[in-house]
């Protein structure tokens, strides 16, 4: 079920009957691809894998099964039935851990070996067993499975990160079994998304830290560069899938976010597209510099300081082949 990325042959790993060309497991992962974490140079497709970005995605709740990715798994389970689930850019596995705790079966590929390993912990804290969970280390642009034998596919939050998106999404169409769903997962306003939080203090010390930092940089002569590629998905998605349906799932949940879990350690980490290119002596000067100001200003706690909200609906769009 898998194609070799060497020849194209149909394959079963961990060796290419054709070409010869050995596959290796390293850490449960196998290694499908031997492109770089991220290309953003150069004539061909470009993409941000989040190999430096690894274990600061998501601060703590990268071991957290949350209520509304299991709600999600809950439909994948119901669409993929006892099929398979490819989980495209997996990343930590919000999606992957729940949905094999259902049982489901998945095959979970992502460029990033650390994202892969941030999804096994995931999976250790839950105590969701990985038998049924095959781990890749794939690149989306050229997916190394065999037309035709996946049921489902969710390609999460990674096709903005990718310049050739419609690439991808020819990809997931190839792979996908006849009569097979790739579902699209967006936040769209609920009922309960008017809140009245007053958020300003927060927004307050995001926006200056974000402000003082590209200052700081600019001194240097270093100026943010947006990687983050536009794509009209829908109308892409409506010319390649055979229909469509839209499914509603209803949160509206109160949540809190607190900077230290959230915004900071991805911003320590270099976590947003524009950080790619901040050569990293440099974001570390910035920062220490930047961290011990804010201290002073707003106190040795100032990260603890939370964002509060209601969650939005969720939109699932699922387009059938
Ligand atoms: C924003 S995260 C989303 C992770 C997960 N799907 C979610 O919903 O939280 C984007 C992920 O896409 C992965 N990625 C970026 N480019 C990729 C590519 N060309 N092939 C496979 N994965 C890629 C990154 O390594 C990262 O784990
Ligand atoms: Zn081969």
């Amino acid at each position: 079920m898998f194609l070799c990325s060497k020849c194209k042959a149909v394959i079963s790993l961990p060796k290419c009957s054709k070409c010869g060309f050995e596959y290796k497991e390293i850490n449960d992962v196998w290694q499908l691809s031997d492109m770089p974490d991220i290309v953003v140079e150069g004539d061909t497709d470009k993409y941000i894998g989040y190999e430096y970005i690894g274990e600061n995605y998501s601060g703590k709740r990268k071991y957290i099964i949350e209520d509304k990715d299991m709600a999600v798994a809950k439909k994948i389970q119901e669409f993929t039935k006892d099929g398979i689930f490819l989980d495209l850019a997996c990343g930590d596995g919000c999606f992957t851990v729940p949905v094999a705790s259902l049982g489901t079966k998945v095959i979970a590929g992502d460029i990033s070996n650390t994202m892969l390993k941030v999804l096994k912990q995931k999976a250790k804290a839950n105590d969701v067993s990985l038998d049924n969970v095959t781990l890749c280390r794939m690149n989306a642009l050229d997916i190394p499975l065999a037309n035709e034998i996946v049921d489902t596919v969710v390609a999460n939050s990674v096709l903005h990160l990718i310049s050739n998106p419609e690439k991808v999404v020819n990809e997931i169409h190839r792979v996908m079994k006849k009569g097979g769903c790739f579902i699209c997962i967006d936040d769209v306003p609920g009922k309960n998304v008017e809140s009245t939080f007053d958020n300003s203090a927060y927004n307050n010390i995001v926006n200056s830290m974000y402000g003082e930092y590209w200052k700081a940089l600019n001194g240097y002569g270093i100026t943010p560069k947006k990687f983050s590629w536009g794509f009209a998905r829908n109308e892409y998605c409506d010319g390649v899938f055979t229909n469509k349906e839209n499914v509603y799932i209803e949160r509206g949940q109160y949540y809190e976010m607190p900077l230290k879990e959230g915004f900071l350690p991805r911003f320590l980490a270099r976590g947003f597209s524009e950080q790619v290119l901040v050569p990293v002596e440099k974001h570390k000067i910035v920062m220490q510099k930047l961290i011990a100001e804010f201290k002073e200003k707003y106190g040795e706690g100032f990260d603890d300081i939370v964002f509060k909200g209601n969650e939005e609906d969720i939109l699932l769009t699922v387009y059938r082949k």
